[in-house]
């Protein structure tokens, strides 16, 4: 059988399709059924004209066709029954054969499945599927949300772990949920003991009662507020507010500052401004105490120069004798409270000479009882044997008020026993044997301790500073201690205080004690060194003139006495042979008496002169005597200070 080009053309596989689909539905012998083929195969495009020398060689359609057909009744001869089997093995398509071919050995499938089963196992396929894909991605965006849940948790653990600020969470019954790990050393227990914990488990019950009202008030009313409290000596400054959760304030949270070192800061800024006020106050006092010291201390020596010449002229035991004594003692206070607040304001300097503090403290405690009330007992145990010590009695004094005046303060509410002792030191404090070239034996130890309320631990350290009180304002300046500790400094000696809150308590003043002897006090006028030397007197007060003229003939002397300054000059320029010894004022209109003596001096090199003044900041005994001046003195002078001073500069000449 020959194959025409056409189907050489268009492939054997096609080929043998078609004629597998036309050969199939013959129902006869293969001779008749050849013919049959092929008159059927010319339903099939491209099939056409197949001829049998074609077919020939295709055994396996030749073998098929060798099968016989079963009959189908009712079909017409001509009619085409495809074999289903054939139909499969060459691959012919369902729908390739003749409209109305009715296929032969078809195969039942076991089941049967109708399209609207198909879409509906479709349907269900894609719905599974996109209930999985929904599935997934559900379950990827949890992995998510769960990686980034556990990461803000451990972002937020090393937050709570690390942070140098406190940071707290509490539930609605104020019990610690959340806690920062610092709160460890803040209340020097683990964190597994503080959480969980209601607060007056933890805090002090008064810290714990405040801040319990604080939360219970910001978890009613959903407020943030700000506090500061106290604790273990520090300073916290605490933030707090309710935690909202849908609306609703679920917990409350929190963050606090140690401000300790802030507020140091700021109190530290605020004592300064208070001492720089302080000082500018003290200056001004400095300022105005010098401007009217010298009138002052003039009108002073007035009232002590007149009480002293009144003296002499009365009888030594009568009553007017006791009244002019107490104006001398009035007379000499004034003068040291003048002398005073010279020195604080540093416009003088202290003149130290050899005391005996015995009386000092006999005279200073009479004082203080007539101040303070009689529920302080005063007691004293005063060693006769210990000598005399290198200070200024009035400043000394002022130490012995201050310390009895501090004691006083510390009793004042309840009472006690304010004690003063003198010995010599059984010890001496650290600060003086780290001095060197000590011999404890020198040493004084003057004791003034009190039964009052003593000083706490935290401020003791800070009592000797300048302007440190704890009094009310007005009531103390915080002076006292630091003026006591700059004198007794200034001495070479030291000051030391021991004190138990409640009980009491005692500050020690050790002072090296001199051997010579001390000063002798006020002598009566006729043991007073006397003389018969001509003196220049020139005073501008006429009052003070006159007293002092008369003052020095009661001792012995020839006085010539000058108002003004130019007199005297000119007196002294006439005859300066005629005077032995000039004692000049310092403050003077027209001529100071420092320009006098520097105009004597020019005269006569060798004229001994005393200088005396109230107050001038313009001249002091080191700038006098470098002019040449033989004496300086302070107004006002008492009658032997001044005896004392007159042979001092005759003498030594
Ligand atoms: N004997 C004492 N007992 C208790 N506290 C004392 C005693 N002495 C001093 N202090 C404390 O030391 C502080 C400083 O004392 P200081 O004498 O320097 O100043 P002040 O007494 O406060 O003021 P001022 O002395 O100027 O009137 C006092 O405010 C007080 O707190
Ligand atoms: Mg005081």
């Amino acid at each position: 059988m020959k194959i025409p080009p056409v189907l050489s053309k268009s492939g054997l596989p096609l080929l043998l399709s078609v004629l597998a689909m036309a050969v199939i539905p013959m129902p006869a012998g293969l001779a008749t059924a050849n013919s049959g083929v092929r008159s059927n195969l010319e339903v099939f495009p491209g099939v056409r004209g197949c001829t049998d020398a074609m077919l020939a060689g295709h055994k396996e359609i030749a073998g098929v066709l060798e099968e016989p057909a079963p009959a189908v009744p009712g079909l017409k001869e001509a009619a085409a029954l495809p074999e289903a089997h054939a139909q499969q093995k060459f691959g012919i398509r369902e729908a390739d054969p003749p409209p109305g071919a009715v296929m032969r050995n078809k195969t039942e499938p076991p089941f049967q499945i109708d399209q609207t089963t198909i879409w509906a196992a479709l349907a269900l396929f894609f719905g599974l599927a996109l209930t999985i894909f929904v599935l997934l991605v559900n379950i990827l965006k949890r992995q998510k949300a769960e990686k980034a849940l556990l990461e803000s948790q451990t972002v937020f653990q090393a937050f709570l772990e690390h942070s140098p600020v406190y940071i707290f969470f509490k539930d609605h019954e104020i019990r610690s949920l959340m806690l920062s790990r610092n709160y460890e050393k803040m209340l020097g227990m683990p964190l597994e003991n503080i959480l969980g914990k209601t607060m007056d488990e933890v805090f002090p019950s008064d810290l714990a009662k405040s801040m319990i009202e604080d939360d219970k008030r910001i978890l009613g009313e959903g407020k943030c507020i700000t506090v500061v409290e106290e604790l273990g000596g520090k300073t916290y400054e605490t933030t707090k507010f309710s935690v909202f959760i849908e609306g609703k304030p679920t917990m409350l949270a929190g963050f606090t500052l140690d401000i300790s070192e802030r507020r140091q800061a700021e109190e530290e800024k605020a004592r300064l401004a208070e001492q720089l006020r302080q000082s500018h106050k003290l200056e001004a006092i400095g300022t105005l105490a010098g401007g009217i010291a010298h009138d002052f201390n003039n009108i002073l020596s007035v009232i002590i120069g007149c009480a002293e010449i009144a003296k002499y002229n009365v009888p030594s035991d009568s009553l007017t004798a006791q009244d002019l004594d107490k104006i001398l003692q009035a007379g000499q206070r004034a003068k040291d409270l003048v002398q005073q607040i010279l020195t604080f304001s540093r416009q003088s300097k202290a003149e130290l000479h050899t005391v005996k503090l015995q009386p000092l403290i006999r005279e200073a405690l009479k004082m203080l009882r007539a101040s303070i009330p009689k529920s302080i007992e005063i007691r004293e145990d005063i060693a006769e044997d210990c000598g005399p010590v290198m200070a200024d009695p009035t400043q000394l004094y002022q130490v012995l008020v201050n310390l009895g005046s501090n004691a006083f303060h510390a009793m004042e509410e309840k009472g006690g026993i304010l004690h003063v002792g003198l010995r010599l030191a059984a010890t001496i404090p650290r600060q003086l044997q780290e001095s060197g070239d000590i011999c404890q034996e020198e040493f004084l130890e003057l004791s003034i301790s009190d039964t009052g309320q003593g000083i706490s631990p935290e401020i003791i350290d800070r009592i000797f500073d300048p302007f440190f009180t704890t009094k009310e304002k007005g009531k103390g300046t915080g002076m006292g201690l630091a003026i006591t500790y700059g004198v007794i400094k200034e001495y070479g000696g030291a000051i030391t205080v021991e004190s138990q809150p409640g009980r009491g308590t005692v500050f020690h003043i050790y002072l090296r004690q001199c051997r010579e002897e001390a000063a002798a006090a006020d002598a009566p006028v006729d043991e007073l060194p006397r003389g018969s030397e001509r003196i220049l007197l020139v005073d501008d007060e006429e009052l003070l003139a006159g007293l002092g003229g008369k003052m020095l003939e009661r001792l012995g002397y020839q006085v010539t006495v000058k108002t003004k300054s130019f007199e005297a000059l000119a007196a002294f320029q006439n005859q300066p042979a005629d005077f032995d010894l000039v004692i000049a004022d310092q403050t003077m209109p027209g001529m100071t008496g420092l320009d006098l003596a520097r105009r004597m001096l020019q005269l006569r090199r060798d004229i001994p002169i005393i200088l005396c003044t109230g107050y001038s900041a313009l001249v002091d005994e080191q700038i006098a005597k470098s002019q040449g001046i033989r004496e300086f003195a302070m107004k006002p002078l008492n009658n032997s200070a001044m005896a004392r001073l007159i042979r001092q500069a005759l003498d030594n000449g």
